[in-house]
């Protein structure tokens, strides 16, 4: 049987999966060489989600209107910063456990925060996509701490629950190298 026969019944991790999209970009390998991401299941973790708010998110890439939010990033702010260097938004990333040293300090539009999600207090915005990539946080209290807004939300949940109801979307992500791998799509229209 040559290599090629049945490549189409592989998953999509068999055929590169993230990693092929790593080797494309160089603002991708860049975030590598700053020692965003420890391994490769959190390289692939931010990739899902990220790839979630490409492929869903009725808001273009390019608007720099959009406010992203980034709730339990981990010690670095790896799936803020995956966003920010492949959209026009301004990202918040947030973990009590963040920490501010480093070259991703430098990542353009990428606003750290070492805290809970709730307590910042985030500009004003109409139009905000919330990223909770294995967030350990409340969700429901995230949100009621950012007022007057539409609000699309990207879950990649592990150990606590969404507690936001019946997700708009749900699917395994292939290409996530993770036992936990489901993504959730919300939208929140705030009153
Ligand atoms: C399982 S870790 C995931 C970290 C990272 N996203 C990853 O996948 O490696 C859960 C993270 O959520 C953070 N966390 C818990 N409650 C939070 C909150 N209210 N706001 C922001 N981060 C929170 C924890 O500090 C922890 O770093």
């Amino acid at each position: 049987m040559s290599r090629r026969s049945g490549d189409h019944a592989w998953p999509l991790y068999a055929k590169g999966g993230y990693f092929n999209s790593l080797m494309k970009s160089r603002r991708l390998a860049q975030l590598v060489s700053m020692s965003l991401y420890p391994n490769a299941k959190e390289f692939t973790e931010s990739c899902a989600v990220y790839t979630a708010i490409k492929r869903f998110c009725p808001w273009s890439l390019d608007d720099p209107t959009i406010t992203a939010i980034v709730v339990g990033d981990g010690h670095t702010p790896r799936t803020g910063a995956t966003i920010a260097v492949q959209s026009a938004w301004t990202v918040h990333s947030s973990d009590p456990v963040l920490r501010h040293a480093g070259a991703h300090a430098k990542v353009e539009r990428l606003i750290q925060h070492r805290k809970c999600a709730e307590r910042v207090l985030y500009p004003h915005k109409h139009r905000v996509v919330l990223a909770a990539p294995h967030s350990h946080a409340n969700l429901r209290h995230v949100i009621a701490s950012i007022k007057d807004a539409e609000i699309f939300v990207v879950s990649l949940p592990c150990c606590v629950p969404d507690g936001l109801g019946t997700p708009l979307r749900q699917y395994d992500d292939e290409g996530c190298l993770s036992p936990k791998r489901m993504v959730k799509i919300y939208h929140v229209r705030q009153e």
